[in-house]
Formats: structure tokens, sequence, C-alpha cells
């Protein structure tokens, strides 16, 4: 399946790892940590694009001119709860980033539309590029939620990673949002009647913290 500012990671390490985590034996301290490791594959994919500042350094041979990442224009975007299940991953990776936090849960009686109930970002958002963190993009409505709350923001760049994404979410958030590029680690196949996503690896939210 092809979708425009879609980046699907095909590679057999993400195969395994996200095998491992679908897998409904996966407790909760191996489910941590595969999908806190996919995270960071996709933060590493994700910034494939970054431009660096170019600085000059000495080895202890010479000096030389290297690139360097301005950490600091980076804000990470977990959707609460179960974006915080891939933060660790892509903090480790860029440490010195800020971290905001949208908090939503799906109404599963009401159309499986997203609540929000937190919000929290730095400052100066509007001045930074946001990397929003949702294991799961499901119908979309979180997605789209959380991009046009950042947009009223006044966010210019936004990035969205996610693990596993479904077609019909995809479809909705590309046309809504086709500035906003998408990586995930994989396309399943379809939604369910309860909209959650085939195979998928069931609530991504309570896997992580042992809810249920
Ligand atoms: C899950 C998931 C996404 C959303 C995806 O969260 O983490 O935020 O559902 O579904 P959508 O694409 O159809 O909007 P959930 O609402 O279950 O909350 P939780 O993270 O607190 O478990
Ligand atoms: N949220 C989840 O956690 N899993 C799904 O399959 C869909 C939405």
């Amino acid at each position: 399946m092809e979708f425009k500012n879609v980046v699907e990671l095909n590679h057999p390490l993400i195969t395994h790892k996200l095998g491992l985590l679908r897998k409904k034996g996966t407790g909760t301290k191996e489910f941590r940590e595969l999908a806190n490791e996919i995270g960071t594959f996709l933060c590493y994919k994700a910034m494939e694009d970054v431009e660096l500042d170019e600085v000059e350094i000495e080895t202890p041979i010479c000096t030389m001119k290297t690139g360097k990442l301005n950490e600091d224009k980076f804000v990470f975007l977990p959707i609460l709860r179960a974006g915080m299940g891939i933060l660790d991953g892509v903090i480790n990776v860029i440490p010195n980033a800020k971290v905001g936090h949208i908090g939503m849960y799906r109404d599963d009686a009401n159309g499986h539309k997203p609540v929000n109930y937190f919000f929290k970002v730095p400052k100066n958002i509007d001045q930074k590029e946001v990397i929003i963190l949702d294991p799961m993009l499901a119908t979309g409505g979180s997605a789209c939620d959380a991009i046009e709350a950042l947009k009223e923001k006044g966010v210019k760049k936004m990035r969205f990673l996610c693990v596993i994404a479904a077609p019909e979410g995809l479809k909705r958030v590309t046309e809504a949002h086709p500035d906003v590029k998408i990586y995930c680690a994989h396309i399943d196949e379809k939604l369910n009647e309860n909209a959650y996503i085939v195979p998928g690896l069931g609530d991504a939210g309570d896997r992580i913290y042992g809810t249920k």
C-alpha cells in the first residue's frame, strides 16, 4: 500500500521486533522495551532530512568541519497514554529535545471520537519542529486532532511517528494534513468493527501499562 508522505520502515530487524511486540504472550516489561526500541528506529528514519549546523571540532589528530544537530529545535509530543511508550526510545537519541504532552482517549461509545483531556506544550512551540508520538494510528481521529491543535498554536513543521498504522487512518490523516510526514514501522491490513487495527497488537496503552 502506497501513501504519499508516509514512510514505512521496511527492515528485517523491525519485522522481527514487531512480531515479538504483536504476540499476545509478550508481557509488559518486554512490550515496553520493544516499543522503545522501535521508537528509536522510527526517530532515526524521521531525522533523515534534518539540516545540521556546520561546526569545527578538534579530534586528537587535527581540526575538521562536521555537522551538529540543534537539539533545542525539536519537541517530542507523545499522545497520552500510549505515546509515552515510545518516548524513552526517541529521547535516548535526541536527549536535549523538549517534551510536550497531549492527553486523548477514544470514546468508543461515541464513534471512537477522540476526547482531549490534557494539553501542555513549550511556550515557544511555534518556533519548533514537533515530532508527535503515538504507537497506534487507527481511524486517524487522534492524530488529526493533535495535528490541528498544534497548527492552532502556530506549529509549521511536524512529523508523526507511529508503530502500526491502518490504511483507513493513513488515508484520513494524509488527506487532511498532506504537510505532515508520517513514519510507521508497518501498515497493517484494516480496522475491525471496533476500530481496532488488524492484525495489530491489541490496545497499546493497556499493554504498556498492564491495565487490562
Ligand atoms: C489509542 C492510541 C491512539 C488512538 C488511535 O489511544 O494510542 O492515541 O487510540 O486511535 P485513532 O486513530 O482511532 O484515534 P486510546 O484512545 O486507546 O488511549 P490510551 O493511549 O490512553 O490507551
Ligand atoms: N488503539 C489501540 O491501542 N489499538 C488499536 O488497534 C486501535 C486503537
